[in-house]
């Protein structure tokens, strides 16, 4: 069986869903003492589905005014986007007067990642009452599997121990991070059609493939739409790139190899790039694997009419 890198992996299955045990502590605490403001945003996925990306580009985005994307002291070519847009467990997971300091240094409006799904958040955020926004992003499983792969890969002192097929079955099973994955993306999705005001959702491969487009989307649904002038003065083209894979890779800040905190857990800055890539997944799974995880997927969204992929 897997040996998992480190116990805070080690995952506890609550209302359905697979989340490291100190994630759901830190959700007890978010749930008891987090105040929402109208103006808040929440970037819910799955982890290595492109929450980096979507973390960048919100953040970028927002805050365009204070930060222009073009400036070389953008805070996105110092800080791992991790460091920037910061992921709730994480900030709930440190002593409460820590968890206030950053709260209060926090930049408005504010911007928070999460991996707990709309119906574990508290209704003070999941709620329509409030104003806060919430936007998700899904990925081919069969790419975030592997994506995973290489990722448990970089926190271990003998990568080669881990074989892809063990990983695999976890996630078939459903345990990895925030999983069943299929689940996740469905109760978003079913979100997003229910309440379109509230849940944006976003697809890795239709970013990857009109990233104007759906970086429009973005800027539209979080109320600051890109002006025809910021348009034509290349603020949209500008942010992209910015917040590409290829710039993110090469900066110093994402090389060094300097961990971000997050919470206690330290996380090494290089392993949240890596290919970014649809259908890498070919070179890792045999067609039996593929079509078992295929089968798996298929039967879950039986008849709810949701799709992973481009959206046709
Ligand atoms: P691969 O491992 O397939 O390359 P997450 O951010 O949710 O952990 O997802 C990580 C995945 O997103 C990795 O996929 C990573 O390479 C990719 N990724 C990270 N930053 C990206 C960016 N700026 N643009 C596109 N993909 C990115």
């Amino acid at each position: 069986r897997l040996v998992i890198p480190s116990p805070d992996l080690q995952r506890r299955q609550y209302r359905g869903y697979w989340f490291p045990e100190w994630h759901l502590s830190a959700l007890a605490a978010a749930r008891d003492h987090f105040e929402p403001m109208p103006t808040d945003i929440f970037l819910v996925s799955c982890p290595k589905s492109g929450t980096t990306w979507l973390k960048s580009l919100a953040f970028a985005t927002v805050h365009r005014d204070v930060h222009p994307p073009s400036s070389r002291e953008h805070p996105l070519l110092h800080k791992n986007p991790h460091g920037c847009v910061r992921f709730i467990h994480a900030i709930y997971r440190q002593p409460v007067d820590v968890t206030r300091g950053i709260l209060e240094a926090y930049p408005s409006p504010r911007i928070f990642g999460t991996h707990f799904p709309l119906s574990l958040l508290p209704e003070r955020i999941n709620g329509d009452g409030c104003g806060c926004r919430i936007v998700y992003i899904c990925r081919d499983p069969k790419d975030v599997v592997v994506s995973w792969w290489w990722f448990m890969r970089t926190y271990l002192p003998n990568p080669e121990q881990v074989r892809f097929e063990e990983v695999f079955d976890l996630f078939c099973e459903g345990r990895t991070g925030a999983g069943p994955y299929w689940r996740h993306a469905l109760e978003h999705w079913e979100e997003s059609r229910r309440r379109p005001g509230k849940v944006l959702f976003l697809r890795y491969e239709e970013m990857l493939l009109d990233p104007q487009c759906n970086l429009r989307r973005l800027a539209e649904f979080l109320g600051c739409a890109f002006s025809e002038a910021e348009e034509k003065a290349g603020v949209l083209d500008a942010i992209l790139e910015l917040c590409s894979l290829d710039k993110l890779k090469k900066l110093e800040v994402n090389q060094s190899g300097n961990k971000i905190k997050d919470g206690d857990e330290p996380m090494m800055n290089h392993s949240f790039f890596r290919k970014g890539e649809s259908g890498d997944w070919i070179n890792h799974m045999t067609a039996e694997m593929a079509a078992r995880l295929d089968a798996i997927v298929e039967h879950a969204l039986q008849g709810t009419g949701f799709r992973f992929g481009i959206a046709t």
